[in-house]
């Protein structure tokens, strides 16, 4: 008479069993997406500080592209196996557990993508850059004239919004340029400490204050195209950090003069360049040429850093040499546009910003691979005759 019982609960043991793998699959998606939505923070941190030309920052942020693509295939799944389990137990926290997984692994995939759009579109400078703490940094900017000091452009035949492109450019540039002094300033420091010779100090300080004249022309340009005038804003980070080594002296000079002056100096010697050829502005042109001719001088100066460093290290940093010309092969492009730029950009007249001496993201993506290319070769020669015993350093004509 009570046959059917069992039977009953059989069915409903066997439900039970197959519902506890599916809840036990919830909570592992869940996990891994509270876990990538976490690093994701992080990432996006770190990509906000505005880092550039790194690598392992790269190959990580591409790394949290990929995660983020798979935290929607979580957040889907989730929301999905969830919705089966409300429907088979009638339970609102079913629900309630999918609208977690779902939102979790979302925020984190969007903070990703976000992370990796701001690291790749932060715009490039005039000048060497400048890190503390491993990040670069510049001067935020404020009202105030004190930095303008140099010729200004004809505007007259420019529409609002080209001139309001043109006024952000030259203030990114400005900025740029700003922190290209302190960052001279590093390698001054780290010259005397390793007992560089006069040439180079000096080579190092000229550059410095080529850097502070750049950015006071490149902020009178801005003010003409804008029609007012912005300066700096104080740098505190530079009182707690700047001077910090990763390793023996000696590489890390080499290996920061390959990356931020042999490498991206004569990138910005190329792009200035190709800038002046097509400006058809004097007081812009002529702004464009001088930071053409003195990029350049900083790159072959960082050339000098390098070579005497090889001298004087011999195979040790001959190797930091090499494993950095390892990474470099990665490194990020710089971009004609930063996020802050990129939108007024899109809005200006491009017939009217070309004459005005900003040529497009294309060129500056033709220019890279070249530049890359030479640099690398060069740096493979010097530490190839560092290595083989053969490297010698001859200073520099006056
Ligand atoms: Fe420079
Ligand atoms: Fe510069």
């Amino acid at each position: 008479m009570d046959q059917p019982a069992p039977a009953a609960n059989t069915e409903s043991a066997t439900a039970e069993g197959a519902g506890a793998p599916r809840r036990s699959l919830l909570r592992v998606w869940m996990t891994v997406a509270a876990i990538t939505a976490l690093l994701n923070l992080v990432v996006f941190g770190v990509a906000m500080s505005e880092p550039r030309f790194d690598a392992p920052l790269l190959v990580a942020l591409l790394s949290v592209g990929a995660l983020s693509l798979l935290q929607i295939v979580f957040a889907l799944t989730a929301f999905v196996a969830a919705l089966r389990r409300q429907r088979e137990t009638r339970q609102r926290r079913h629900v309630f557990a999918a609208l977690g997984a779902f939102v979790l692994a979302g925020m984190g995939a969007l903070q990703g993508f976000f992370g990796l759009f701001f690291v790749l579109l932060s715009g490039a400078g005039w000048g060497r850059p400048l890190r503390i703490r491993g990040q670069l940094r510049h001067p935020e900017l404020t009202g105030g004239s004190d930095w303008s000091r140099g010729e200004m452009p004809e505007v007259n035949k420019l529409d609002s919004a080209t001139r309001r492109a043109l006024e952000a450019l030259w203030l990114h540039d400005a900025q740029k340029e700003h922190a290209s002094v302190p960052a001279f300033t590093r390698v001054s420091w780290l010259l005397a400490a390793v007992g560089a010779p006069p040439q180079l100090l000096e080579g190092a300080h000229r550059a410095a204050l080529e850097e502070a004249d750049h950015a006071c022309r490149c902020f009178a340009l801005a003010a003409g195209y804008g029609g007012r005038a912005h300066t700096v804003q104080p740098m505190p980070d530079l009182l707690l950090a700047g001077f910090e080594l990763n390793g023996p002296a000696l590489e890390v000079l080499a290996v920061e003069s390959l990356k931020d002056g042999c490498l991206l100096e004569d990138f910005n010697a190329d792009i200035a360049h190709a800038c002046a050829i097509v400006c058809r502005e004097p007081a812009t042109k002529g702004v464009l040429e001088r930071i053409a001719r003195e990029e350049r001088s900083h790159a072959e100066f960082s050339w000098q850093v390098l070579e005497w460093a090889l001298s004087q290290g011999g195979a040790p940093v001959a190797r930091a040499v090499k494993r950095a010309l390892t990474a470099l092969d990665g490194t990020a492009r710089p971009t004609a546009t930063s996020r802050a730029t990129a939108r007024l950009v899109k809005d200006a007249n491009a017939a009217q910003l070309l004459a005005h001496g900003r040529i497009e993201d294309a060129q500056w993506a033709a220019l890279w691979p070249q530049r890359r290319t030479a640099t690398m070769r060069r740096a493979m020669s010097l530490c190839a005759r560092a290595l083989d015993g053969t490297a010698a350093w001859a200073s520099p004509a006056p």
